[in-house]
């Protein structure tokens, strides 16, 4: 039970938080009564009731047959909606609304209204999917609540993802396929939390309005302007020269700003929206995506990165296994993995000896001997290129089947903050010199984390800081400054939400992982 007591301006009350939230009357409450499965912890344990006073929510189908409608009626609070059977007779023309306005006919009642029902029958159909069903009584009052237009455009109940996406986005929330990755997402959210809480990392807020560039990819900023400056026009009618170059930017990653945090807290962490102008206008790409960094205090080598990676997703995979029949859809549109495909995955991912860690080098490799018959690869796999998409699918689709972790890229791949690999970091070998780094590639999906350990000598940062043309109007010696006092060897890592989620619910399109999606040439309807 919790409790909570307030004892400021001499109030001193006790507030039973999950003993309020049981008695709503919504239907995870009302299906948790009628199955007597009446989880309060207030040892109120009541027979369960042969009748509920109101039920309210929006219907989602409906069959109307000559005697009697079936309606299929969610409130969203449980995983499938509830079965309820109005006799089609019996409500026409009998029953007024509350207002005693114009009697409410099952011919009024259309997918997407919102209506109101009281004085339901629980009628227990042991032999049925669903093991009860609510009937609508001779004392039973109907009442529309919120009506719909007659464009409403959710009609079948397999509609495909193309065409939910292509209508209004505030519809397409309301499928059961959408609205159970909104579920899905706040549950791996909560266990994310979970987790890491239990792991004793602490989470901080690092902002979003920031000046540094952090993955020194000068063309993905976005620079922010103030309206009033960027309508402030010079006399050739010009508003970019009102840009500052001190101008802020909304952040492409948290990073540096956790590893400021990392030197008191050990282990720390953070999920924030991250921005990136990207133009690559992809099923893996967005504008504004959110991302999960953590920085380790103290470690020397990337194995306990990748361990700790490999425990945490398979965690995550579990709590979701557990979970899945709440989880997941009960009905899935053509262009994306039902839950045979999606339980599969589960199942594989579990498997810790289905995960590989392979290095660039060997990427490379693998890539140029095992493609040479079967595949012709866009851009041909060349030693200090980065890894294309295309790669990435070939390595973990057609040679290992599995999540790949890819270690020790070209420094020239990578961003100027990574350590340098010790066993190549002398300059005679400057053409193969390479970063402790990783990418961890899904199949389907391609890179979903990238991390690395962090350069943590200030000379060798700042070389490399020079080497890049960085730093020029010393914006980031505060970051130099924290390789100075006290400093530890450290490093981390970032996960792209979207992706992961993608991957694991299998949809097929990171779009579809953000309930209002930002993307190269999307319209901002919203
Ligand atoms: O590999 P990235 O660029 O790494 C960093 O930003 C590091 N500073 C993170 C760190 O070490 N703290 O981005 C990390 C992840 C990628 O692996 C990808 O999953 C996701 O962020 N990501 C995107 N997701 C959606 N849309 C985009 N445009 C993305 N760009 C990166
Ligand atoms: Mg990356």
């Amino acid at each position: 039970m919790l409790k909570s007591t307030y004892k400021c301006l001499n109030i001193s009350s006790t507030l039973d938080i999950s003993k309020t939230i049981a008695k709503l009357p919504t239907f995870d409450n009302i299906v948790k009564q009628i199955r007597n499965n009446n989880n309060t912890n207030n040892n109120e344990l009541s027979s369960p009731p042969s009748s509920i006073p109101k039920i309210q929510g929006w219907i989602q189908s409906m069959r109307v047959m000559k005697n009697v409608t079936f309606i299929d009626l969610t409130d969203g609070s449980t995983s499938t909606a509830l079965k309820v059977v109005i006799p089609t007779e019996t409500t026409k023309g009998n029953h007024n609304t509350p207002q005693k306005q114009d009697p409410v006919t099952v011919k009024a009642l259309k997918i997407g209204q919102s209506i109101s029902i009281t004085n339901v029958l629980v009628n227990k159909t042991p032999n049925r999917i669903q093991d009860f069903e609510l009937k609508f009584t001779s004392n039973s009052n109907l009442n529309i609540i919120g009506d719909i237009l007659p464009d409403y455009p959710l009609q079948k109940k397999t509609q495909s993802v193309k065409y939910l996406r292509s209508i209004n986005p505030i519809f397409k929330f309301k499928t059961d396929y959408f609205t159970k990755q909104l579920k899905f997402r706040s549950f791996i959210e909560y266990n994310i939390h979970s987790y890491l809480w239990k792991s004793n990392f602490i989470k901080v807020t690092p902002p979003i309005i920031t000046r540094n560039d952090c993955e020194g990819s000068n063309n993905e900023l976005f620079k922010i302007v103030s309206n009033t400056t960027a309508t402030k026009k010079n006399a050739n009618n010009d508003i970019t020269k009102d840009v500052q170059p001190e101008d802020p930017y909304l952040t492409v990653s948290a990073q540096l700003h956790l590893e400021t945090l990392l030197n008191s807290t050990n282990r720390t962490w953070s999920l924030i929206p991250c921005f990136r102008a990207e133009k690559s206008n992809t099923t893996r790409h967005l504008l504004e995506f959110w991302m999960l960094e953590m920085e380790f205090a103290f470690i020397n080598d990337l194995q306990p990165l990748l361990n700790f990676i490999k425990d945490f997703i398979i965690h995550l995979t579990e709590m979701a296994m557990i979970e899945n029949e709440t989880l997941l859809p009960s009905y899935y549109p053509p262009e994306v993995d039902n839950k045979d495909t999606i339980l599969k995955r589960w199942e594989s991912l579990k498997n810790r000896t289905n995960w590989t860690t392979i290095t660039y080098d060997k990427a490379i490799n693998l890539l140029l001997s095992e493609s040479r018959e079967t595949t012709n690869f866009k851009f041909e796999p060349k030693w200090g290129n980065a890894l294309q998409s295309e790669h990435e699918k070939f390595l973990t689709e057609k040679i290992f089947n599995g999540p790949v972790f890819v270690t020790n890229y070209p420094r020239d791949c990578k961003s100027f903050y990574m350590k340098q690999s010790s066993s190549c970091s002398s300059e005679s070998r400057n053409t193969h010199l390479t970063v402790a780094c990783f990418d961890l590639l899904v199949p389907g999906m391609g890179e979903i984390i990238g991390g690395s350990l962090r350069e943590d000598d200030p000379i060798r940062l700042q070389n490399e800081m020079k080497r890049r043309g960085m730093n020029l109007n010393h914006e980031l010696d505060w970051y130099l400054d924290l390789r100075k006092y006290g400093s530890v060897p450290h490093g981390g890592f970032g996960l792209g939400l979207e992706r992961l989620l993608s991957y694991l619910f299998g949809n097929h399109n990171i779009r579809d992982s953000i309930p209002f999606p930002r993307s190269a040439k999307s319209q901002i309807q919203l």
